[in-house]
């Protein structure tokens, strides 16, 4: 995920959010017996203790560790996608493979509908790791540094969970192992390579150091924006620093290109629309007396919904255009859609909403189940809610106990390994829970979802 903690609700907002829950619960029915005879509150509990059995944590942390020392990066998770479908080997779980190019779908259950879906990512990120420690990555400029080693192993978990429960599976569950993550859309090309083929609904989550262990969070409707790339070449005539009469100084082009960028957001979009702008690339120039020919800039735009990300987008072009053809320069914008395509906004679907909250709050409790502001970091789930009602949640990693642990994408960045049960154990509740409430009270053949969804949930 892209930066996405980076305005994260910090611990003393998640504080003030719990106590103000906990006073509102008795008005809000947040308790977990309003959602219906078709709950089964034993099934959460029961998945966490066998979540938490130290057999259990030991594998699921062992498979961390070990892809974690060998990070890959979007399309080329090889030795990942081999490690996870030895893994499901072992367990019996049948899967297909490759789906979008290291992709692998799991299936566990009865093989029948109502099918749902949970999903983690594979890939790593382009940088070295810092932190000094037994299983540091030996891949060098490689690193899993947003938590998608984690991510597998819990999926890995859940699949075991619910294996040993196969039993109790009222349809199937998906396992969506994907590639490419971190900007190269490996959700988009899973579903064009028909991984979500049947699927009603589909769970996703991410790690987060900035809520404490044995919590989780999220909120219905818009929770992460929708994100677009750009890279903007600004050309003019370069020449001697001391004559700039005889040149036509890009530099300066491309500087009020970016601060007409910035007044898109102030002064453009709704301020109730949040939106944002940043140039985080800005390159030209290699003597202090040498004007350069050109300067090339680059950034990103994030919005929360479709109109308002290709709105701004059009605006981008034109504000660099035309604000370097002030200054007698020309441009060239490029967003970059082939190598990174748009993320559209994280959307959370209003009665999984419900469901997610149920099944974590008899898990670890109601108080522990936390509503949070929408965030302008991107994430590719996003393209699997495009087509099938779908719910992302964090999930709580830090321990105030020990040292504070760093964001995501940073070269110091850790994994609380005692959150990992956690997540395997929300992944296969919610998956087992979703299948019990869908199974159809009159089953009818090719009847989908979106209506029963509505009913049952
Ligand atoms: C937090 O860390 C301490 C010290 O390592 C540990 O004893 C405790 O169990 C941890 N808490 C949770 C909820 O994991």
């Amino acid at each position: 995920m892209v930066n996405f903690m980076e305005k994260a609700t910090t611990f003393s907002h998640l504080v003030s959010l719990v106590l103000i829950l906990q006073l509102l619960n008795p008005f809000l029915g947040l308790s977990s017996s309003s959602l219906g005879s078709n709950g089964q509150p034993e099934i959460p509990t029961k998945f966490l203790d066998f979540a938490q059995r130290q057999e259990l944590v030991d594998w699921i942390v062992g498979i961390r560790r070990k892809i974690h020392e060998k990070p890959e990066l979007g399309y080329e998770e090889f030795e990942t996608s081999k490690l996870i479908r030895e893994e499901l080997d072992k367990m019996g779980i049948p899967y297909k493979y490759p789906v979008a190019v290291t992709g692998v779908v799991g299936f566990v259950g009865t093989g029948k509908p109502p099918f749902v879906a949970i999903r983690a990512d594979m890939d790593a990120l382009a940088m070295q790791e810092m932190v000094e420690w037994e299983h540091k990555s030996k891949n060098p400029g490689k690193m899993h540094a947003c938590g998608h080693d984690a991510h597998v192993s819990m999926l890995l978990g859940a699949a075991k969970i619910l294996k040993e429960h196969i039993n109790e599976l009222k349809g199937t569950v998906v396992l969506v192992f994907q590639p490419a993550e971190e900007g190269g859309g490996g959700a988009k090309v899973m579903i064009d390579e028909g991984a979500l083929e049947k699927v009603d609904a589909i769970f996703g989550l991410h790690v987060a150091p900035s809520i404490p262990i044995g919590v989780v969070a999220s909120r219905p409707g818009p929770f992460l924006a929708g994100s677009g790339m750009f890279e903007a070449v600004i050309s003019g005539k370069g020449g001697h620093a001391a004559l700039p009469q005889h040149s036509i100084d890009p530099i300066l082009a491309a500087s009020s290109v970016i601060v007409s960028l910035q007044h898109l957001v102030s002064r453009e979009a709704d301020p109730l629309d949040s939106q944002v702008v940043t140039v985080a690339k800005f390159q030209g120039g290699g003597a202090f007396n040498v004007i350069p020919d050109s300067v090339t800039i680059g950034g990103t735009f994030r919005a929360f919904s479709k109109e308002s990300l290709i709105q701004i987008k059009q605006r981008i072009e034109e504000v660099i255009k035309g604000q370097a053809a002030v200054q007698r320069c020309s441009a060239t914008v490029e967003f970059l859609e082939k190598e990174k395509p748009f993320f559209p906004p994280t959307i959370n679907n209003k009665d999984l909403h419900e469901h997610f909250k149920s099944v974590a709050g008899d898990m670890l409790g109601n108080h522990k189940v936390i509503d949070m502001q929408p965030l302008m970091g991107a994430e590719d789930f996003s393209f699997y809610q495009e087509v099938i009602p779908g719910y992302f949640f964090m999930l709580g990693m830090q321990n105030k106990t020990r040292p504070e642990l760093k964001f995501v994408h940073s070269p110091y960045f850790e994994i609380n390994e005692d959150a990992l049960p956690y997540g395997a154990a929300l992944h296969a509740s919610l998956a087992a829970s979703y299948l019990l409430k869908a199974e159809p009270k009159v089953p009818l053949q090719g009847k989908l979802h979106e209506e029963n969804l509505h009913d049952e949930l």
